[in-house]
């Protein structure tokens, strides 16, 4: 944990963490755009997922549909991985420091996968094959958001700065 320690401390104290806290607004400001970035991959997961599962959009291959909405999600990913790099430059003693955190990037690995995966399988592949794979993304998808939230609320670990 000391190289994390000493880590949040440099980051603390480069002028990219200095320019964040400069307003009072300016950390407001990043989240809404971390919530705006949520709401994309939420539609991104969906249309991908229950296209797969053959719920919606029948009329366009999966092809199609993958090739629309997975640029759509890497993009959104990215500008999480920005703000989110740029919420922790704000106050690097907080979400470096609990489980949750962690617990979150894992299940972003695990949801862009099992999304892309859709795509990975093939069309061919027997729909109960894709709704699997929908149900599973869906849910870390979920889950990711429900830590992004709890990140607030959870114990930092004990001997880590405030
Ligand atoms: C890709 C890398 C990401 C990083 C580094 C990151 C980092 C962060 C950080 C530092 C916070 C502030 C937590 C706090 O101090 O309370 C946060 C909030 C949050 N994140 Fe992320 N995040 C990432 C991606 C995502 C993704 C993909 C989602 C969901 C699709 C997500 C959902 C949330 C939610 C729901 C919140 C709470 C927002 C709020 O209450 O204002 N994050 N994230």
């Amino acid at each position: 944990m000391e190289r994390l320690i000493a880590f949040s401390i440099w980051l603390g104290n480069t002028p990219v963490a200095q320019a964040v806290n400069a307003h009072g607004w300016y950390v407001p400001a990043i989240q809404v755009v971390h919530i705006i970035a949520i709401a994309a991959v939420v539609i991104a997961a969906l249309l991908i997922n229950l296209r797969a599962a053959g719920l919606v959009e029948r009329e366009r291959t999966l092809a199609v549909v993958t090739a629309s909405w997975l640029p759509v999600l890497y993009t959104a990913i990215a500008v999480l991985a920005l703000t989110g790099f740029l919420l922790i430059a704000s106050e690097p003693g907080r979400a470096l420091f609990r489980t949750v955190f962690w617990v979150k990037l894992i299940l972003i690995a695990f949801a862009v996968a099992a999304t892309w995966a859709q795509r990975a399988v093939g069309e061919a592949r027997p729909r109960a094959l894709h709704v699997a794979l929908a149900l599973a993304s869906l849910a870390a998808w979920s889950l990711v958001i429900f830590a992004g939230r709890w990140i607030a609320y959870a114990d930092g670990w004990s001997g880590a700065p405030s």
